[in-house]
């Protein structure tokens, strides 16, 4: 068994989701096509031809999936809200019903006793945003920056816990780099203004929040891996630090205050768009980090790849999830202790972490999935131990709630706690799902004998 006696006795236990890969609901009450509408209905780029349109149809089954929450005894829930639906044109005129769907999804968590955790940037850029340039250029960060005062302060007397992006990383390097996410670019001029875009809207963020409410606890949410290298040659030692520049520090840095890392910004050679200023905003206070973790990275030089030169291996012989993703619990361990030693986080939240696997439902209709149970135990057992290093981590949040759009992997990749049959919209709490619950528990009667 693995021991978690070490997490606080008010460890918060939650789930996450995001807008875009639950609501469906994509023409309703004003929302607007986001970037990635428009990426999914562009053949050959989802899995199987998938879009968000009904995705788990959330949207209209928001009190059935409060309930789920319930079932699962979660004290916390994380959120995204959609851009499309409350500034459909990016900028601009306000959407009162967008904001209303929110309004009754935080007035039923509270009802229910459950904390509100929400994000405000979870990738779905509206597309009229995009086509004024998009992250690449700075009146995105802007036009980021009013839809943030709006929300803040539509929900902030009830919403305390906010973070401003979900991992700008894939936004700039798998959005505008790699070019498997939406919008869809391959571009490193455009990847690195688009991250610094991201960092400039982060801070302005920030800003608008804390003007809207002054009692709001904000993070930002990173999703990190160590970058190992493949043998102890010193190309591949030296690509691992390169990866981890790319992965790790370039995120890191500058929201602590470091500027961007100076062997990063030689290799990517791309100006910055620096103004008087944003290094200081960039830089602004936080209440918490957000770590999303999900697998560690072998890395083994590539002089001929894109930046930055560096590629992840293949290792053989380890667990690997659906997604072809290592299994690996140290690594989120390892992370947690560097936030905390070599960033000094004070206070860290797991945002996401979470595993995809083939679930079916049995005929006794059960969903009996002992891989992702394995998988949530080995991972709360890492927190633990980080925290016994003295890592002030304050809760998890399992990815994800429901099975979901996984992106570019469409409905093939189920993280759920909870079994979706898309067809029917059936939701059937999976095995983990309740090992999630017994674990929550057990936690809290053990919390209250303490106490
Ligand atoms: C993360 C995303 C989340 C989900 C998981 C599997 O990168 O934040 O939306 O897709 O991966």
């Amino acid at each position: 068994m693995n021991d978690l006696s070490a997490l606080p006795a008010d460890f918060i236990w939650g789930a996450a989701t995001a807008a875009y890969q639950i609501e469906g609901a994509v023409d309703e009450d004003g929302r607007a096509p986001s970037i990635w509408d428009t990426f999914s209905h562009t053949p050959g780029k989802v899995a199987g031809g998938d879009t968000g349109d009904v995705a788990c149809d959330h949207y209209h089954r928001v009190p059935e999936d409060l309930e789920l929450i319930k079932a699962l005894g979660l004290d916390a829930y994380r959120f995204s809200v959609a851009w499309p639906r409350i500034i459909p044109g990016g900028g601009g005129a306000v959407n009162a019903a967008g904001l209303a769907f929110y309004d009754r999804l935080v007035d039923g968590l509270l009802e229910a006793g459950i904390t509100p955790n929400a994000t405000l940037y979870h990738w779905d850029l509206p597309q009229a945003q995009q086509d004024r340039g998009g992250w690449p250029e700075r009146e995105t960060a802007e036009r980021f920056g009013e839809y943030a005062a709006v929300v803040g302060q539509a929900l902030g007397d009830r919403v305390k816990d906010w973070a401003t992006l979900n991992e700008p990383l894939c936004s700039a390097w798998i959005g505008h780099l790699e070019g498997t996410m939406a919008p869809g670019w391959t571009d490193l001029t455009a990847a690195v203004r688009a991250s610094y875009h991201l960092h400039v809207g982060h801070g302005l963020a920030v800003q608008a929040l804390r003007a809207a409410h002054s009692d709001l606890r904000i993070g930002i949410v990173n999703n990190l891996s160590p970058c190992e290298p493949a043998t102890d040659r010193e190309a591949d030692v030296a690509a691992a630090l390169r990866a981890d520049g790319h992965t790790n520090r370039w995120w890191l840095d500058p929201i602590h205050g470091r500027g961007y890392p100076q062997d990063m910004v030689e290799l990517y050679g791309v100006d910055l768009p620096i103004k008087d200023g944003d290094l200081e905003s960039i830089a602004a206070p936080l209440d918490w980090l957000g770590l999303n973790y999900y697998f560690r990275q072998i890395i083994a030089d590539d002089p001929t790849g894109p930046a930055p030169h560096a590629k992840s291996v293949y290792l053989p012989g380890v667990r690997r999830t659906a997604m072809d993703w290592e299994v690996n619990a140290d690594g989120l361990e390892q992370l947690l202790v560097r936030l905390s030693e070599e960033y000094g986080a004070s206070r860290i939240l797991v945002t996401e972490n979470g595993s995809a696997y083939h679930d079916t439902v049995g005929p006794d209709g059960q969903v009996d999935d002992p891989d992702r149970s394995r998988y949530l135990e080995e991972h709360l057992a890492a927190c633990a131990r980080a925290v016994r290093r003295g890592v002030p981590l304050a809760g998890y949040y399992a990815w994800s709630l429901l099975d979901n759009f996984e992106w570019a992997y469409g409905y093939d990749k189920r993280f759920g706690l909870v079994h979706v049959d898309y067809a029917s919209q059936q939701r059937t709490i999976k095995g983990s799902g309740r090992r999630y619950a017994e674990i929550i528990a057990a936690h809290r009667r053990k919390a209250r004998r303490a106490a």
